[in-house]
């Protein structure tokens, strides 16, 4: 019989050899898109939420849409990683940062708001009703609320519950490499078959049929993280960044290290500078490498980027990151290079 996990990797790869085919000519022949959307998001979770995202994207809808709804995909989860469910921090609560950005340069932003179901629309309403691109804690909160989210009561999952209570046994902070992807989707080690999730961030970029380009990232950020801190995920240049002339990108893993290279930012000027998109992710990652020396080892940063061509790339200091990516030709998910083998 073949189990849940088998199917997923069966269904994801049986269409792997035609969709990448598809997607190696677009990359070895770039040209503009326009009419042909595509939707990239970090970790296998990314083939949920790319799902989520193809139903605007595939009726012709604006990316910026498809963003906001792909990632809501994950935020909704209930064993997760990203919403209420998570790990929380030290002192027991789940604390979450999101933002978004579209095609004009809007963009808006949330951090260390709790018991708000859907971070990326605080985020988004942020960035169309106030003056402002962040918000954080109570202020978010109020935001939140004044604007019609429920506030919801925090219940950690089975799996956050039972790692938090082993956590406090020495209450010691370890970033674990490749937390994100632990518990679930099809690489994912058996966890995923119990249905646990343990991790943390997703990072979604879009190009529309126009020809548009949006991004969104939602996190809980680390588990067991300092109360009050905030990693890459909200903040714009870091976590996520979109310049529709040039492309756009997101982080996952240790944000502190993100935030440090003004990571996303930093590779949109890269393409900007005419790299492709894995060589813009590739050397930003090597910039957080010369930084780190031989700290970069036990640490995991990954990058994922769209140029306005419609080329996608990765790159991640440790092997394990992967990333999926929708397209009118089907779906994939795909293992970016790393630094480290
Ligand atoms: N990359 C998510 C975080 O560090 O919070």
């Amino acid at each position: 019989m073949i189990n849940r996990r088998k199917f997923i990797l069966s269904s994801v790869f049986s269409s792997a050899a035609v969709l990448a085919g598809k997607l190696a000519a677009s990359q070895s022949a770039p040209r503009n898109l326009k009419g042909n959307p595509l939707v990239i998001s970090t970790w296998d979770a990314g083939l949920s939420a790319n799902r989520a995202a193809w139903e605007i994207l595939g009726k012709g809808g604006r990316a910026l849409d498809a963003v906001e709804k792909g990632v809501m995909d994950t935020e909704s989860s209930i064993n997760c990683c990203v919403g209420l469910g998570a790990n929380p921090d030290r002192d027991g609560f789940v604390t979450l940062d999101a933002s978004i950005m579209d095609e004009f340069a809007n963009c808006g932003s949330v951090a260390f708001l709790e018991r708000i179901k859907h971070p990326v629309s605080v985020a988004r309403r942020v960035m169309e009703k106030t003056p402002h691109v962040m918000l954080v804690g109570s202020g978010a909160q109020q935001f939140a609320i004044a604007e019609g989210f429920p506030l919801e009561e925090q219940k950690l999952s089975e799996s956050a519950q039972k790692a938090y209570t082993e956590w406090l046994k020495t209450s010691e902070y370890k970033p674990v490499i490749n937390i994100e992807n632990k518990g679930h989707g099809p690489s994912a080690p058996s966890q995923f078959e119990n249905g646990e999730w343990n991790h943390d961030t997703i990072g979604m970029v879009a190009m529309d049929t126009n020809g548009n380009l949006s991004g969104s990232c939602t996190t809980s950020g680390m588990g067991f993280k300092m109360r009050g801190r905030l990693g890459d995920s909200p903040i714009i240049g870091a976590g996520l960044f979109v310049d529709n002339e040039i492309g756009a990108c997101t982080a996952t893993g240790q944000g502190e290290d993100v935030i440090r290279v003004a990571g996303s930012h930093t590779v949109v000027e890269l393409m900007r500078q005419g790299l492709s998109p894995e060589a813009a992710c590739k050397s930003a990652i090597n910039r957080i490498i010369r930084i780190k020396g031989d700290k970069a080892k036990s640490i995991q940063v990954a990058f994922l980027a769209l140029n306005k061509k419609g080329q996608v790339g990765a790159y991640a200091i440790q092997k394990g990151f992967s990333y999926a990516i929708r397209t009118n030709a089907g779906e994939k998910l795909i293992p970016a290079k790393s630094f480290y083998s």
